[in-house]
């Protein structure tokens, strides 16, 4: 039997719980917006055509903010489509998943499904094909009372009220070679920071976020971030990273481990601003936001056979999760909360259909993922302050990481309770975890759950949506306090 153990103490604090690390993403990609949250005509849609099913689970995600448009979409997008009367919004070719898009939705749908969803948008502006006008334009429109050309055209629109959106990423992924209007490090640089400046004069209050690498594993990454910061560091709030990993060869032992990953990039990007910042003698902090990350099985889609045609919401992306993504899911979450130092913002790319938590029917059910119950989970129950808890852990060798701990774990401490998330990446058997809370003063466990399954590959399907999902863990004694973690699982245990 594998033994590890672990002390929560309230005075290792690293942080106080950042609500907008459970944000999410909503892009113009696949089935995301068209028959993922607008489908006009589905038997629970309300009178905007949002699918109140949707809105119900997404409620019960415990979503923060939804970046929105895109993603690579937004890189070719032209927000003035998307606004006033429907039927005589264009239709456009989008490049950048070779759809066709209607602009049903657009910023003022969007801003009212938020509403809708207890939500904050977090908007995208396109700096791919377009630059500072348009992004001045838009920011206008959303955000100006009255009294202009755009803010009017907005209250005409049915928006009399301003949508008071506070953060903007710049850009997306403009070092990838596949975006729309890719750039190097300085173009891309010099455009944030000139719209930076512009969107400051708006508004100084805005929070923007400069484009950082798509992956670590970028050719440039590192030096991108340098020179972009180089560029914008007074000018912006957040560096942006992106990271999805995918089981390979079978190898789930180094897929379970994959938030070694996420914390090396973490740790490279906080290395690499604090650098930059020292070089300018700036007292300033720039932090990150995880923006895009997730199990993305991408090399199914980069194999895949390119489209020819320009469908309307194609199927994309749909990747159904296994028990195995949502424990490795788990990881990620984890090593997010474990860095909410300096990770304040990130965004579960993304949230229906498209590598999502949530799945949908055209016409039909909604259902939820695997990776569904990771997240609710920790977005219900993480509160307070994240603190250190100093594991003591066997370990077990992988093939991209080296050694790594069996146990990944990290605790939320508030008033009303302290929760601790933990998995056990063993494959091989339970992991019997020992608790020393004595610095909580004689709390007992309230509850434990776990999320497992006999088969590591079992999946939630729209027939069968509770095949995997948290059970009450049997496995508890209280004195000394200890938990059976069984093989791949994620848990959440409950003090108080
Ligand atoms: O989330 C899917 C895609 O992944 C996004 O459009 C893009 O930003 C990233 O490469």
């Amino acid at each position: 039997m594998h033994q590890a153990k672990l002390t929560i103490d309230p005075a290792f604090k690293v942080a106080p719980v950042r609500r907008r690390t459970f944000g999410t993403f909503v892009e113009h990609l696949g089935r995301c917006v068209y028959t993922g949250i607008y489908e006009p005509g589905h038997p629970t849609a309300d009178e905007d055509g949002f699918r109140r099913d949707v809105l119900r689970l997404t409620r019960e995600l415990g979503i923060s903010t939804v970046r929105y448009p895109g993603g690579n979409f937004v890189s070719g997008y032209r927000w003035e489509d998307g606004v006033g009367p429907k039927d005589r919004r264009p239709r456009r070719l989008d490049l950048a998943w070779h759809s066709t898009e209607t602009n049903e939705v657009g910023v003022d749908e969007f801003v009212r499904w938020c509403r809708k969803a207890d939500a904050e948008p977090m908007m995208a502006i396109n700096l791919g094909t377009r630059g500072i006008e348009a992004a001045l334009d838009l920011l206008e429109y959303c955000n100006h009372p009255s009294g202009t050309t755009l803010s009017d055209l907005r209250a005409a629109n049915g928006a009399k009220e301003p949508h008071a959106i506070r953060m903007w990423c710049l850009g997306n992924e403009m070092d990838g070679p596949w975006q729309t209007g890719h750039k190097t490090a300085r173009e891309y640089g010099r455009l944030a920071a000139e719209t930076a400046r512009a969107m400051r004069m708006v508004d100084p209050g805005l929070e923007l976020v400069a484009c950082g690498s798509s992956s670590s594993s970028m050719p440039t990454f590192g030096a991108w971030e340098a020179e972009v910061l180089e560029e914008t560091y007074d000018l912006v709030d957040y560096i942006s990273c992106h990271a999805y990993y995918e089981e390979k060869d079978g190898d789930l032992g180094s897929f379970l481990a994959c938030s070694t990953n996420m914390e090396y990039f973490i740790r490279s990007v906080v290395a690499t601003a604090d650098h930059v910042g020292a070089r300018l003698k700036s007292r300033k902090r720039i932090d990150i936001s995880f923006d895009e990350w997730n199990i993305w099985y991408l090399s199914r889609f980069q194999n895949a056979e390119p489209p020819t045609d320009w469908p309307v919401a194609p199927r994309l992306l749909e990747d159904h999760y296994h028990l195995a993504d949502a424990v490795a899911f788990g990881g990620l979450l984890i090593t997010l909360l474990a860095n909410s130092d300096r990770v304040t913002a990130a965004s579960l790319a993304q949230l229906v259909n498209v590598i999502a938590p949530i799945m949908t029917e055209p016409g039909g059910r909604a259902w939820k993922q695997t990776t569904f119950h990771p997240f609710a989970q920790a977005s219900r129950h993480a509160a307070g302050d994240v603190l250190r808890i100093e594991p003591v852990s066997p370990s077990y060798e992988t093939a991209d990481y080296g050694d790594v701990p069996l146990l990944h774990a990290v605790a939320t401490h508030s008033e009303e309770g302290t929760t601790l998330f933990a998995v056990n990446r063993s494959a091989d058997g339970p992991l019997s975890l020992e608790i020393d809370a004595r610095a909580l003063g004689g709390k007992r466990i309230v509850e434990a759950t776990t999320l497992t399954d006999a088969d590591v590959y079992a999946r939630n399907t729209a027939d069968e949506p509770d095949r995997v999902a948290p059970r009450a863990n049997p496995d508890v004694e209280h004195d000394p306090m200890r938990v059976l973690l069984p093989p791949v699982s994620w848990n959440v245990i409950r003090l108080g």
